[in-house]
């Protein structure tokens, strides 16, 4: 499932954006110069990346803030916890190719397994030319997704992906991963489903709290229960 929600106001990604331009953008992190000149040609502002890009700091711990608690992802997506948070920077050509996430991403300490990348848009489309996050399914079908800024994409880590070259302008974005409670989409799906339905019988006079209702609860909290993991 692909989750696409307006998270931030416009004058608030201008700020980000604001705050970023202050500060140095390093090369995309990859592993080796070969990646770097084959897959991965974009900068980036990592967090706690530097003394001198602290304010970045703050802005990505916002960030999270408001992606954590956001009841659209925490009914859909289940978030458990993010990972590698960052900015990122395409111009002049720059482009992230075809490629497939890392399963786990984090250090020696913490192993986050990744089942959802995250892109939030924070220049506006018109403004750079290219630079279209492209999805591609083992179907061969493709998705081409280039959002307004403040927007939020969830989509899942296991699809290939690429960010196509950015020919004029600036793209900036936040990305980072995330590990659900729930490992299987499957489940997801059924939770969001069960949880939709026991929120639309509450909402209805007919149907609060009825029988009906109450057993729909059950099922729902019991499938909780069975498939929920960590804390
Ligand atoms: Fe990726």
């Amino acid at each position: 499932m692909i989750a696409r929600l307006p998270l931030l106001p416009a004058g608030e990604c201008d700020e980000i954006v604001a705050v970023l331009d202050k500060l140095n953008w390093a090369d995309g992190l990859a592993p080796g110069q070969l990646y770097r000149e084959k897959v991965k040609g974009n900068k980036e502002i990592a967090f706690q990346m530097s003394p001198q890009t602290a304010p970045a700091d703050e802005l990505i711990k916002q960030i999270n803030n408001a992606i954590m608690s956001s009841s659209h992802i925490r009914t859909r997506m289940f978030p458990k916890s993010m990972v590698n948070p960052r900015f990122n920077l395409y111009s002049d050509g720059g482009f992230y190719g075809p490629h497939a996430d890392s399963a786990f991403l984090g250090d020696n300490r913490r192993q986050v397994r990744t089942d959802y990348s995250m892109t939030l848009f924070l220049t506006e489309p018109d403004s750079y030319e290219g630079g279209e996050l492209r999805l591609t399914y083992p179907s061969g079908e493709e998705m081409r997704l280039k959002e307004p800024k403040g927007t939020l994409l969830f989509y899942p880590s296991g699809v290939m992906h690429e960010v196509l070259p950015v020919t004029s302008g600036r793209r900036i974005a936040f990305v980072g991963w995330v590990e659900s409670h729930i490992q299987s989409q499957q489940e997801r799906d059924l939770l969001t489903e069960i949880t939709t339905l026991c929120d639309d019988m509450m909402a209805d006079e007919s149907t609060a709290l009825g029988e009906f209702h109450t057993r729909a609860l059950n099922v729902k909290h019991n499938l909780y229960r069975m498939w929920w993991k960590g804390q």
